[in-house]
């Protein structure tokens, strides 16, 4: 019942972002961290929130662009990115996706995540396994970080952080088969489910990229943690999501590389 709402709410809101897709009217910045909005962004979320609304007026939700709504004392809470990758979006690269997540007393119970220019639909329910166009899909059976190709991201406050994620990539590019940037978390997510990506780290994240493809991961048979092992928290934003072979290789060797010196940044 919970995922097929959330498929439904998806599946609209995937619609919008097609039929919007190449025919923005605006792009706005959002915030100090110049992060992208679009009236794409807002009309998914709408569509999204008034089908769960619909169904589930007793919930609470957390919508990117609109923030907490419904019963916010609700054990059952909603978290919701409906356009995961609005950069791409903006600038017509193909990869984006909607995200949502249920969170039960904090803790992920139900996710879907879909592509709507691959129309591929990703859902997991805590206990009954991941699925990808409704069939079962594992994690990749690598077990070196050598040999993986691995995916990452740089949060909207790189520029001013040292904690910028600028080191980790260099060094883990040259280790590995590769590191992707995809601009989606969730899509990144979604791909160590289904085991086309072996690990994907990221920092600077909130709960709505994170919900639902955290839950895909584990239920894919993946491991998710903070850095450093430490026990997963959606409020940190930080996250390494592994098909559990590579984690604490990968883990160890994300702990070990240096910030780039600023002195190295502003001059390469
Ligand atoms: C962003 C994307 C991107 C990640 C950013 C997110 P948005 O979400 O997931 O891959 O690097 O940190 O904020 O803003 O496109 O919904
Ligand atoms: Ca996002
Ligand atoms: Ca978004």
């Amino acid at each position: 019942m919970f995922l097929d709402v959330a498929t439904e709410a998806a599946w609209q809101a995937g619609a919008i972002l097609r039929s919007h897709f190449g025919q923005l009217e605006s792009i706005e910045k959002k915030g100090a961290s110049g992060n992208l909005v679009t009236e794409a962004d807002h009309a998914a979320e709408n569509v999204i929130v008034s089908v769960l609304m619909r169904h589930f007026p007793t919930h609470a939700i957390l919508a990117e662009e609109g923030g907490p709504q419904g019963a916010k004392e609700s054990s059952y809470l909603w978290a919701i990115d409906p356009l995961d990758g609005t950069t791409n979006y903006a600038h017509q690269y193909p990869v984006f996706g909607v995200s949502i997540g249920l969170l039960v007393d904090g803790v992920p119970q139900v996710g879907v995540i879909y592509d709507p220019m691959r129309q591929e639909l990703f859902q997991a329910i805590r206990g009954m396994g991941a699925m990808r166009d409704r069939q079962p899909i594992r994690v990749s059976s690598t077990n070196t970080v050598q040999e993986s190709l691995l995916v990452t991201g740089f949060a909207y406050d790189r520029r001013t952080q040292t904690d910028n994620n600028y080191a980790e990539f260099c060094h883990l590019t040259d280790l590995t088969h590769g590191v992707r940037r995809g601009g989606a978390a969730a899509i990144d997510l979604a791909y160590v489910a289904c085991g086309r990506l072996e690990g994907y780290w990221e920092r600077g994240l909130s709960p709505w990229d994170l919900a639902a493809g955290v839950l895909l991961v584990e239920e894919a048979g993946g491991r998710v943690t903070a850095y450093n092992e430490q026990p997963f928290d959606l409020q940190s934003g930080r996250v390494l999501a592994t098909n559990g072979l590579i984690h604490s290789e990968l883990s160890q060797i994300l702990d070990s590389v240096q910030p780039l010196s600023e002195f190295v940044r502003m001059n390469t």
